[in-house]
């Protein structure tokens, strides 16, 4: 039975045009900033992105991390979402890298309601912590792949300019953003002072993520870099993985967004499944097991069928799409479940 991995859109393995590419890259020490396919990587995304410069980085939690740090001072306070991967899964980095403390607020699609931003706000008082940095993620991961919407995107930039706060965009999935409203990268990243991208999520790249910015922030996200020890030598060999994807995989986002839709479609006719269709917008599904079904104990069953899924709450499941995962590896992937969650 060939096994079907929908956690997530990591799991993309390197094909063999990929590794090619990757054995041939050009490569140079690029602590001493002499990679020449590491500073190709960096202008073909700050190009993408509408930024002056670009900083390649080993993960998106390090670009998350070295964001805050270049935006924040000890004891400053950043605003996030409740279910941003900033506040949910970066292990109080926060806290320990830039000392800062994180202000979460809920909303329930990843856009937190402005009102409740406006009052999150510190005035002038010598017992706060100066808010100094918003941070928004698009696409955001735990509320479903949900796309932030450009409107609201306006409408916080013009409170945190009002306000002298800082903007970061989590852009991990910022492609998928793009790829589902046709609105571009750079159109999404002149609302935000930094913004992070990854390469090894849904585009396929096995390592690598990129911070965009001012180049004075870059100047000072490349100090940051190093004190974190995310300097790499001939790291071209990754880079080139980066190029690839970029020349290459962007064009099939859409395709794992239909992919998407079609598994919570057909979710949907199971009486044991709740799914609010109307969040599906991009590559990830979220759903609900009804009743008193257990998600972790759902995964195993999964497991045991060839399918790899994610339990992410008591009850809640996701599913990832990415370019290797195929319409049929999807139909089959939905049939597993349905019959699976009425045992
Ligand atoms: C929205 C978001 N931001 C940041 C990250 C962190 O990326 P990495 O795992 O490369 O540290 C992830 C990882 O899944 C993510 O989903």
């Amino acid at each position: 039975m060939n096994e079907i991995d929908l956690r997530s859109d990591t799991f993309t393995m390197p094909t063999m045009e990929m590794r090619q590419v990757i054995a041939e890259a050009e490569v140079g020490d690029d602590v001493f900033g002499e990679d020449p396919t590491v500073i190709r990587l960096q202008v073909k995304i700050a190009e993408l992105l509408g930024k002056e410069s670009a900083l390649f980085v080993p993960s998106g939690t390090m670009a998350n991390q070295i964001s805050i740090a270049v935006q924040t001072h000890p004891g400053d306070e950043v605003i996030v979402e409740s279910d941003a991967h900033i506040f949910y899964y970066e292990a109080a980095a926060p806290a320990i890298i830039s000392r800062v403390q994180l202000r979460p607020i809920p909303s329930s699609k990843g856009m937190m309601p402005v009102q409740s931003i406006e009052s999150a706000i510190r005035g002038n008082d010598v017992h706060f912590p100066p808010t100094k940095l918003l941070c928004l993620e698009n696409t955001h991961n735990r509320h479903g792949g949900t796309v932030i919407d450009i409107d609201y995107i306006k409408e916080v930039r013009t409170l945190a300019q009002k306000n002298k706060i800082s903007m970061h965009c989590d852009g991990a999935r910022l492609w998928n953003a793009s790829a589902a409203t046709g609105i571009t990268p750079a159109d999404y990243a002149g609302y935000f002072d930094t913004v992070s991208v990854c390469l090894s999520k849904g585009l396929g790249a096995p390592v690598g993520s990129v911070i965009a910015s001012t180049r004075e922030n870059i100047l000072s996200a490349l100090r940051w870099r190093k004190i974190l020890g995310g300097g790499m030598r001939q790291v071209g060999i990754i880079a080139a993985a980066g190029l690839f994807v970029i020349e290459n995989n962007l064009q099939n986002l859409k395709n794992d967004h239909a992919n998407a839709k079609l598994f919570a479609e057909k979710l949907l006719s199971s009486e044991f499944i709740e799914i609010d269709i109307n969040t599906i917008e991009t590559n990830i599904v979220i759903f609900k097991l009804k009743g008193n079904a257990n998600a972790l104990q759902f995964e195993k069953k999964c497991l045991n069928n060839g399918l790899k899924i994610l339990a992410i709450g008591p009850n809640t499941i996701r599913a990832v799409f990415h370019y290797q995962i195929t319409r049929q590896q999807t139909e089959e992937a939905a049939e597993i479940i349905k019959n699976l969650v009425k045992i």
